[in-house]
């Protein structure tokens, strides 16, 4: 996403075009923008470069974000969609590692961060978070015939798996010296069925579709903890957070938002 003031965007889609034709990347990036120049500021639709949100997120956590065939779907993708839309952008999708998201908002390689991601005070230390948009929980994962691990209580010092760089990798890490770190969250529940590894502890949601895939496993009822999912953006941010609060907040009134997680989530 890039600034531009109004008088100059004449100028800059000419020139934009031309060196889209040349195959160059417009040089038009205005890197710090004024007061003045956020106030004149004007969405142009038609300058597509200009005009995109990116979004950096990590498509292995079904419902939030998965693959649809080549096509990254998911509760999160459909939120910052309508958010962007609603901000006059376009919204691109990057797919990458958990822990490589943050990364990524500092670097500038991506606006936004939208992957169920948990407020976090350590994460606040580099990143700012928008409103919340989800309540969810850590959830544990057990083998289905698994009698010894009843409740939150009894992993303790047990061989849990997580997904690296989440908060159910922190929390696990409170209760037990052996955490199994796995990229992607259906390895850890592949592991479990597997017999390598006693629990699971990974969001509630993405934990029933990931148990849904696979009948060796149950998702225990009573939750490990409860947090709040939020959209990140590089700290000091403030005016990409107040639009993003904005929209939010105008998909939260018109129930817009609940139709999106209805749409991936059967209450039950
Ligand atoms: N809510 C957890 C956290 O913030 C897990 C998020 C994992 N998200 C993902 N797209 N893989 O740490």
């Amino acid at each position: 996403m890039k600034k531009q003031l109004k008088n100059v965007l004449a100028i800059a889609m000419a020139a934009a075009m031309a060196l889209t034709a040349a195959g160059c990347s417009t040089s038009t990036e205005q890197t710090a923008t004024t007061e003045d120049a956020a106030q004149t500021e004007q969405a142009a639709p038609e300058d597509t470069e200009e005009n995109v949100l990116i979004m950096a997120t990590n498509a292995e956590f079904p419902p939030y974000e998965y693959y649809q065939g080549q096509e990254i779907v998911g509760i999160d993708v459909e939120i910052a969609r309508a958010v962007a839309q609603s901000m006059g952008m376009e919204l691109a999708v990057e797919d990458m590692a958990f822990d490589s998201i943050i990364p990524a908002l500092l670097s500038g390689k991506a606006d936004i961060g939208a992957a169920g991601m948990t407020v976090t005070e350590e994460r606040q230390a580099t990143v700012d978070f928008t409103d919340t948009y989800v309540t969810a929980s850590q959830a544990i994962i057990i083998k289905a015939d698994n009698t010894e691990i009843a409740g939150p209580a009894d992993v303790e010092g047990k061989v849990i798996g997580v997904q690296l760089g989440t908060t159910g990798d922190l929390y696990a890490s409170d209760v037990t010296q052996t955490v199994e770190r796995y990229n992607k969250g259906f390895e850890a529940v592949q592991a479990l069925s597997q017999g390598k590894i006693d629990a699971v502890i990974i969001d509630d949601q993405v934990a029933k579709a990931l148990a849904a895939d696979n009948a060796d496993v149950k998702v225990l009822d009573e939750p490990f903890t409860t947090e709040e999912y939020a959209i990140a953006v590089k700290k000091g941010n403030t005016e990409l957070v107040e639009s993003i609060n904005a929209a939010l907040a105008e998909l939260k009134e018109s129930g817009q938002l609940q139709q999106i997680v209805d749409k991936y989530i059967t209450a039950e």
